[in-house]
């Protein structure tokens, strides 16, 4: 099973919500919400506020990527704008099982993210605290960038260790995911594909959507 999650960072931001209907017409699984704070990464998006008002037009599940330090301050924020889903960055946080730990107590899918060169040992001794593994296939902090195919051997690690340990995780390939890329991701182990350009980028999102599934499928 793919699951495609649509990343609003590519969307129209003052027509969120002809977006969000884009990506229902296409039958996105996921909306993915780019938080960034400006400190974590060099680029600020947006907050809870904006995420609660996406949440207010969708029946959809909201996947929020928190690309901020310290993100432990801001997990209860992000459950109460609708996030289904929250994705801590492991760099970012001194205490990473706390944070997931929280994320679930709060009633939300609980995710881990891995920037490009940080390995997959990382998630050796919390492996049964995260529902989601998020490798990032591009240093985060802006769309539109190269897919990086180094990260693909971590992919395929990291799907290896989830088997071996027999945790069902989902495992999220995000950043400079399209049509090519995503086969190649799947082929390795990826489960979820986050895209922003290749759909919001596309003339007709919703025509993308299906063949970014269509390809991730066909691996
Ligand atoms: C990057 C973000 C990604 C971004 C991907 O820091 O985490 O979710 O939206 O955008 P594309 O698909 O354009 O690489
Ligand atoms: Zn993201």
């Amino acid at each position: 099973m793919s699951e495609i999650r649509p990343s609003l960072l590519a969307a129209d931001f003052a027509d969120l919500a002809g977006a969000v209907a884009a990506a229902e017409r296409g039958g996105a699984d996921t909306l993915h919400c780019d938080v960034m704070d400006g400190h974590f990464v060099p680029n600020i998006t947006f907050g809870a506020l904006v995420v609660a008002a996406v949440h207010a037009r969708t029946a959809l599940p909201l996947d929020v990527h928190l690309m901020v330090e310290a993100p432990e301050r801001w997990l209860r924020g992000f459950q109460a704008a609708g996030a289904s889903v929250i994705t801590v960055h492991v760099e970012a946080t001194r205490h990473p099982q706390r944070a997931l730990a929280e994320i679930r107590r709060l009633g939300c899918r609980a995710g881990l993210a891995l920037n490009p060169a940080t390995p997959p040992d990382a998630l050796d001794y919390l492996w049964g605290e995260f529902d989601e593994v998020l490798l990032m296939t591009v240093n985060p902090g802006f769309g539109g960038q190269r897919f990086l195919p180094a990260v693909l051997h971590k992919v395929a690690a990291v799907s290896a260790a989830a088997n071996k340990v027999g945790f069902a995780v989902s495992i999220v390939v995000d950043g400079g995911v399209d049509e090519e890329t995503a086969p190649q991701a799947a082929a390795a182990g990826a489960t979820a594909f986050v895209a922003g350009s290749a759909v919001f980028g596309a003339k007709d999102p919703a025509a993308a959507i299906r063949k970014l599934r269509a390809a991730a499928q066909a691996h």
